[in-house]
Parts: structure tokens; sequence; C-alpha cells
């Protein structure tokens, strides 16, 4: 077997990217006759960037997991599907075949059916990377429920946050899950986020490390019961026919403003881009075996976890742990027990390795690497080369991907060994993708060695449709700023080549350790304790997490600075989850304002960064006074 659609010369790119632009919709057309279709689509793209409205393969009838799994199940049945590599190194993993997995996720639909989850209800999944959380989201999409998986390191009020947006009836999860060697609750975190809850009827637990948790009566079952009641049974496939654009999942991510948004991305254009994608930018070979170190929880495991590499029909290998446990060798000894030939992880996990040296990896052979990747944030260039002389052993390219959970899948990204790899760079656009970069007043940048506001022109088949529950939102967020595009966020410039570089965001998100974070977020989380008087976050460059939060924070004079650090920390792991805590908290008696009582972000971003020379002009604030006072007191 080998893909169609696979381009394995730098001439094949060109010639893809020309007609991928020249006629989209007979380019994207001629990918998708490569998956399982019930019916063909009527018409490929209507779109407009106003509303927005965007539809691909229209009318086209398709369940995405025949193509994910019944046609391998039949064309290659014993074929690994998911390895699993356990949180322990000493305990035994699991390997699932294309056919135990389809048995597995119809076993499991027909569990879903059996506690009432209907075609278009919302299931919210908060499950640790065990082979069941896949085995759950497939289940989901062969019967037409929504996920909305919630991502393990959030807190109960952020689960509860995403049910009542989602409006979920069903929660999936564990009794918990062993990071290193500590446990973590996941259960107590479901029933608090559950605690007055009318919305969910259901919560389907799988015992995994054997806790001691409580069931609450009516409400809680053990997924194990439920599978049991099935033995003996002859099932019948509850598979649902979808259409193309019948919403697949709901994925919460932060925005500059406000709460996290639920992105919602469709079942055909989805499906269709991010195979397109992963077998192009990796270049993935039928026997390889490819490793993606991103938590399912994030959109990176959703597109290049499961959906991607299965309906590619490759071998993914799912890890539940952390790179360093029991020690900073975790990742080369999991790349050398499966001869991964494939890897892909974030920078921020690179440069976490990187402060252990090269010790742990001697012994290592690494010799099964042919690519390996990068994505969640701008990889500097001593990460990028590290991660090339020492895990690649310089003959490995690295693909620098960059995407959005808006994205569903990779936007600019080389191909591996095809196109050419330029250390920081993410390089060209794939073939349906046109970045335009854009100034301040959205005037376009033509030309080559210009830098700017990166925004997409025109459609690709994965990328968001709506936001659940506010379309309005959406349109304001990606559509509103630069009118006719959408617009990332990021920032970039294209070098004399036309290659990209991004340089990371533009408006108040800030990337800690490849975490998405808005500062708006973190600044509610902290103004909920009621000592707090006003807060300012914002982010500044950090060696590991490539970005880390710095808080400014006014206290109303009746609690003291221990206290408040106290239940400031203690406020955001509620509120949010504990990896959105800043690093330093400075308390201050002002925040630096315009006359108009804007918070001047620009001024505390450079204190921050420890530019304090550099402020600029300062004369125009409301309060001028208090920029001496917080240059002084600077946590460093
Ligand atoms: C933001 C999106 C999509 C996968 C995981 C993150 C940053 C992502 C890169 C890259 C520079 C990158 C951007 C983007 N980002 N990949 N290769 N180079 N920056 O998804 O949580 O939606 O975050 O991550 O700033 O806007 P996400």
């Amino acid at each position: 077997m080998n893909y169609p659609y696979q381009l394995t010369t730098q001439a094949a790119y060109e010639e893809a990217y020309r007609k991928s632009v020249e006629n989209p919709e007979e380019f994207w057309a001629g990918v998708a006759e490569n998956f399982v279709w019930r019916k063909k689509w009527d018409k490929v793209l209507e779109w407009n960037f106003t509303e927005p409205s965007i539809k691909w393969f229209i009318g086209g009838k398709l369940n995405i997991t025949e193509s994910c799994l019944d046609q391998w199940a039949k064309k290659q049945p014993d074929t690994p599907a998911l390895i699993w590599e356990p949180n322990n190194p000493d305990d035994p993993g699991r390997t699932l075949t294309y056919k135990e997995l389809l048995e597995k996720v119809i076993e499991f639909a027909v569990v879903l059916k059996n506690n009432g989850v209907k075609k278009g209800d919302r299931v919210c999944i908060y499950m640790p990377m065990i082979p069941e959380l896949a085995i759950a989201m497939l289940a989901c999409a062969r019967i037409g429920a929504i996920h909305n998986i919630v991502f393990g390191g959030f807190s109960a009020k952020s689960i509860r946050d995403r049910i009542e947006d989602s409006k979920c009836s069903v929660v999936l999860t564990t009794d918990g899950v062993y990071r290193g060697t500590k446990p973590i609750d996941l259960k107590s975190a479901v029933d608090n986020a559950l605690i007055d809850d009318t919305l969910i009827r259901r919560v389907i637990v799988y015992k995994h490390i054997d806790s001691d948790i409580t069931m609450k009566e009516g409400r809680d079952v053990w997924w194990q019961d439920e599978v049991a009641k099935l033995q003996g049974q002859t099932l019948t496939d509850p598979i649902e026919e979808m259409d193309a654009e019948d919403m697949l999942f709901i994925l919460y991510t932060s925005g500059s403003t406000g709460k996290p948004k639920g992105v919602v991305h469709t079942t055909g254009g989805y499906m269709v881009y991010i195979t397109y994608t992963f077998v192009n930018v990796f270049q993935y070979k039928p026997g390889d075996v490819y490793f993606c170190t991103a938590d399912i929880g994030w959109v990176t495991g959703h597109s290049y976890i499961v959906y991607g590499p299965l309906a590619a029909g490759a071998t993914s290998l799912m890890f539940e742990g952390i790179p360093t446990y029991p020690d900073a060798g975790r990742f080369w000894d999991i790349v050398d027990k499966y001869k991964v030939n494939i890897l892909y992880t974030a920078p921020t996990a690179i440069r976490s390795l990187m402060a252990f040296g090269t010790e742990p990896l001697k012994g290592k052979d690494l010799g099964s690497l042919k690519v390996i990747g990068s994505v969640g944030e701008p990889i500097n260039l001593e990460a990028w080369q590290w991660y090339y002389d020492n895990v690649g052993k310089k003959n490995c390219p690295v693909v620098d991907t960059w995407w959005q959970t808006e994205n569903g899948g990779i936007l600019i990204s080389t191909l591996a060994g095809v196109t050419p790899s330029i250390p920081t760079y993410a390089t060209k656009p794939l073939p349906g993708v046109q970045p335009v970069l854009v100034d301040g007043n959205g005037k376009v940048l033509e030309g080559n060695n210009v830098a700017g506001n990166l925004c997409i022109k025109f459609p690709w088949p994965g990328m968001l449709r709506t936001t659940y529950g506010d379309h309005e939102r959406c349109r304001v967020n990606y559509f509103a700023t630069y009118p006719g595009y959408y617009f990332s966020g990021d920032g970039a410039l294209r070098d004399e080549n036309g290659n990209y570089r991004i340089t990371g965001r533009v408006d108040d998100v800030i990337n800690v350790s490849g975490h998405r974070i808005g500062t708006a977020e973190v600044e509610s989380a902290i103004n909920v304790q009621d000592s707090v008087v006003e807060s300012a976050v914002v982010g500044y460059p950090h060696d590991i997490k490539g970005q880390a939060l710095y808080a400014y924070v006014i206290l109303d004079g009746n609690i003291s600075e221990e206290d408040a650090l106290q239940k400031i920390n203690a406020a955001v792991n509620k509120e949010i989850g504990h990896f959105a805590r800043p690093d330093k908290i400075q308390f201050v008696k002002g925040l630096p304002k315009t006359r108009s009582g804007k918070i001047m972000r620009r001024i505390l971003r450079k204190i921050a960064e420890g530019e304090m020379n550099n402020l600029g002009d300062t004369t125009t604030l409301l309060n001028p006074e208090v920029v001496e006072e917080i240059k002084n007191h600077r946590v460093n």
C-alpha cells in the first residue's frame, strides 16, 4: 500500500501547491477520493469569510471511523494501530491491531448507546493517555456523538465550564492516573465539577489504577462492568452515517479575551486535511512506527495521534507517562524499545531534556529514527540544534510544524526529506494553504523579506467552522480583525526565499510549555480573591517553558503578601489548573494606565522581560509615577 497523494519530491510539492491554488476544488477532490465515503459529495466547497461560512464536501456522507478503522481491519487486520507504553516502564504495554481496535470501538459504541448517548449529543472526556481514551473518542465518532475532550491537567472548575458551555450529558473518566510516581485523582475532579450539576446523567469510569474513589449511585457506572454486560451477545454495530459537515468534536482553547471558546471541527474536511498533512509532512511509509508525545487532550493528539495516523493505516504510539520518569532518558528508551521511525514532540520537552545534558542519551541507539518533528511554539536555535544533533544524529530532517487548534492540522511545515528544513523556520505552506502577512492596518505586505501579522486568505478543509454556541465570537475572533482573512494571532516573517518564520503571538495569548493561556483568564482567576483589587498578567521569556507568566497584583491592604501569594496560587489551580500559575507575582500599588484607563501592557511586558531602560514614552500615562515603583520592585 502506498499513498497516491504522497509528495516525495520537491517538484511534486511545487506542482501540488500550484494546483491547490489554481484549482483548490479539483485538488482537494482528488485527495478526498482516497477515503471511505458512503456517498460522494455534490460540491467541494462553498465559503465566505464574512459570516464566516465554510463548507467542504457538501452532501458527502461518511463515518470517519470507516476510514480510520474498517478499511484497515479488512486490508491489514493484524497491523498494530495503537501501541501503548504505560507510565511505569516495568508494566506491560498493550498493542491493539486494527482488527482489535475496531472491535473495541464497536463494543464501546454499544455501551454509549446503552447509556443513552445519541447522535449529536456532546460527551465530555476527561481521561489519561490510555488506549481507552482513543477508543472513547472513536466510539463517539462511530455513533455521531460529539466529543469534548478536556486535558487531564485542567481543574474541576474548567471541566465544569466546558461541560456547561457545550451542554454535555455524559462524562467519561478513570479512577485516576500515575504521572511519574504521583497519583492524580481524576474522578474527584469530575465529582467536584458536577456538584449541583443537572446536565450530566451518566459518568462512565474506567478502572485504571484501582484507587479508592466514590461512585455516585444512579449516575456513575464502571466502564468494565458495562462492557462485561455485553459478553455473549451478538452486537449490532451502532454506526451512524454522518454528513461531511456534521460536527466531529469541540475542543476548548484560550483566546485573548473572555473564557476559552469551543472550537468546532466537522467530519469530512477535517479527515481529509489531517491525513493528507500527516502523510506528507512526516513522509510516513507503511510499517513505520510513529510516536507523537503530545497529550490527546490537545489538538495535536486529536489530529496526529488518533485520527490522522489511523486514517492513514499507520502505527501510532501512545505514551502515558512523562519524559523524565523514571529518568530523562525515557523518550529514548521508548524509541529504542519500539524502533520508532518518526518522533513528533514539542520545543518545551526538548528544552527540558536538554537541561539534563547528553548523559541520558548515552547507550541509546536511536538508529531507527528517520524524521523528527516539533510543534507548539517557536523552536529556538539552540533547541533545534540539540534535537538535530543528538536525537536525529544529524541525519533526520527536522519538521517544524506551525498550526493551531483552530486549523485542525498543520499549515506551514517542511515535508520531511522532500523540501528543505531551515533551523527555526516552519518554511513553506502546505498545498491548499495561502498565507498572507498584513501590517497593523490590514494592508497586505507583498513580496519577500517582510514581517507582519500572519493571516490565511483561502479556506482549507481542516479549518474551524464555528465556536460552539456563539458563531459571532468566531467571526469577531478570527475573521473581523482583517476583513476577508482568517487571522491567526501570530506574527511571522517571510524571508527572501518565501520561507516563513513564526515569531510568536501578537495578542494577549501566552504559550507556556506549549499550553495556550489567555492572560485575561489568569487575571480573572486572580481577581476572584477578595483581597485583590486589580491584576495584570503578561508573558516573559523562560529558558525551558518558552514563556512564563508574570502577574502584577494590587492588594487591598487587608492581607499579608505571603497569604496573598498562597491564595492566588490556589485560586489559579482551582479556576484553571496548575500549569497556568504565574512564575512571578509582584505586588504593586498601581498599574500603568492610559488616560482612558486602559492598562499599558507594553510597559509591564518590558519590565517583566527585564528591559527596564527601554520603556518608550511614559509621559502620556495617567499615573507615570507607578512605573518607577514597579521597576524598583521587579521580581527577578
Ligand atoms: C499556537 C497554537 C497546534 C498544535 C499545538 C498548539 C504556537 C504552534 C508552532 C510552531 C511557532 C507555534 C503559535 C500558535 N505554535 N506551533 N511550529 N512555531 N509557533 O496548538 O494550543 O492551538 O496553539 O501555538 O503561537 O498560534 P494551540
